[in-house]
């Protein structure tokens, strides 16, 4: 057993809370971090420079924030692997359990490489606290069993991702925290089906896999009115796109896995909030009950950040002109994609005074038409099985694109009662739209589209 268990480790440091909680913007700022005082080698200042401070662009933050620079000189940030810290001598041991200096004790809870992602992510979504971790659900987990106790609701939307409302529904409500469900979009519902014992409102904008959007502001603002927290899952944006907590949330919630990542390599999480919500609260399960980040994953995620800006914007041109090719598509009934001008939430895209994401995203969804509606999943198939190039995958935030079944994939583990709910129809596609050229991507899907109707007619 390590030996942070034991009742010494309550006051030891934290380094997402140590000092003062950093602001919106200085989270941005290159901070001399307590949490590196015991690496080989003394830090010798932030590698991120002036470059990286409170007025600098995303786009720099997202490349420089978080390093610091060892005595080695990496240009590189530097994957610490390893479990545990050593201390120079029992008395330091003591001080550093007892939390009376700062530094690192165990990768658990304190480590370096997974630390610089935090500061990071933190710096871009402008938050004062991040905390990674394994999964994007652990990082769901994390903030429902640091923030919630037994009697609390959960008010959240029905579009959800599927694991999202399983962990409600099956895992919280065993512990006493049950779930309220309301269509994502409708705000008088919202109102309407907030209970006093309701704590945590609960979304994803644009949802999983309609593109279903909400007004993060008016949400919030209801959130406040009584005094519940706003959590976003911001999978589908990222802060390339959208910054919820600038748009009143209280917490945002990654799976990295995603776009983060960016290329499909591993899987992993975060939360990004205040320095009490997150970085002691959440943190405090997180080092606790340990559902973390490691250093591997946490360092792949650093190189993904990197270009997380350039890769949302092609994203985003890809499959808007993809949305646009599908909604004039004869084989296609339905398209679904914030940057069409059809889209019910349309008016949340782009620079207009409610918009609140910069572009529609890479997440385009579509039905495919079908003969009769009991033919439709054979439809849906026949078009993905004649897909050549696209990956049939339930993943999505990557590089290469992809394509997937909700109803018999990422939602298949809904009742069919809830998944009709939550608009999920046996003739939805989702398609993630990837980085390959563009006229590759169509003529894969045409090729789909000739197949399904060919195998229906
Ligand atoms: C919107 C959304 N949130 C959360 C998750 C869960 O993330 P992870 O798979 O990293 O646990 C996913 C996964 O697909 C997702 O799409």
């Amino acid at each position: 057993m390590q030996d942070d268990e034991v009742s010494g480790r309550a006051g030891t440091i934290d380094p997402h809370s140590a000092g003062a909680a950093p602001t919106a913007d200085s989270a941005a700022e290159p901070v001399s971090d307590p949490a590196l005082g015991s690496v080989p080698g003394p830090a010798v200042g932030p590698a991120s420079g002036p470059a990286s401070g409170p007025a600098s662009g995303l786009a720099t933050r997202a490349i420089r924030t978080g390093h610091q620079r060892t005595a080695e000189g990496e240009h590189c940030e530097p994957i610490f692997a390893t479990s545990s810290f050593v201390f120079a001598s029992a008395a330091e041991a003591a001080a550093r359990f007892a939390g009376e200096q700062p530094g690192n004790i165990y990768s658990r809870f304190t480590n370096p490489t997974v630390h610089a992602f935090e500061e990071r992510l933190a710096a871009l979504e402008g938050g004062e606290a991040c905390v990674a971790t394994a999964s994007g659900m652990a990082a769901i987990l994390a903030t429902c069993m640091g923030l919630l106790q037994a009697g609390d609701r959960i008010l959240a939307s029905r579009s959800l991702f599927g694991s999202t409302t399983m962990l409600f529904d099956k895992y919280l409500a065993r512990f006493g925290v049950a779930t309220d469900y309301v269509s994502l979009t409708d705000l008088d519902g919202w109102a309407a089906a907030l209970r006093p014992e309701t704590k945590l409102l609960f979304i994803e904008t644009p949802s999983n896999p309609l593109t279903e959007m909400v007004s993060i502001r008016q949400l919030s603002a209801l959130a406040r009115a009584n005094d519940c927290l706003l959590a976003v899952d911001n999978c589908f944006c990222t802060p390339a796109l959208q910054r919820p907590l600038e748009l009143g949330a209280d917490l945002v919630i990654h799976s990295a896995t995603k776009y983060l990542d960016g290329q499909g390599r591993c899987v992993g999480g975060a939360v990004v909030g205040d320095a009490k919500r997150v970085g002691e609260e959440v943190f405090g399960v997180v080092r606790t009950a340990g559902p973390s980040l490691s250093p591997f994953n946490a360092w792949l995620f650093l190189k993904g950040l990197e270009t997380l800006n350039l890769r949302m914007q092609a994203h985003s041109v890809n499959a808007s002109a993809l949305a646009d090719w599908l909604a004039e598509h004869p084989g296609v009934t339905r398209v679904h994609y914030p940057g069409l001008p059809t889209h019910p939430q349309h008016h949340l895209v782009g620079s207009g005074p409610e918009a609140q994401q910069h572009s529609g995203g890479g997440i385009v969804s579509f039905e495919v038409a079908a003969p009769e509606p009991d033919r439709a999943r054979a439809a849906a198939w026949a078009l993905i099985d004649a897909t050549e190039m696209l990956s049939i995958t339930a993943n999505l935030g990557d590089t290469k694109t992809t394509i997937t079944h909700p109803a018999t994939t990422t939602h298949g583990r809904l009742s069919p009662e809830a998944r009709a709910a939550a608009g999920i129809s046996e003739a939805l596609i989702r398609v993630a739209v990837g980085l390959e050229d563009l006229a590759d991507i169509q003529a894969d899907l045409a090729r789909g589209l000739e197949t399904s109707a060919a195998s229906t007619r």
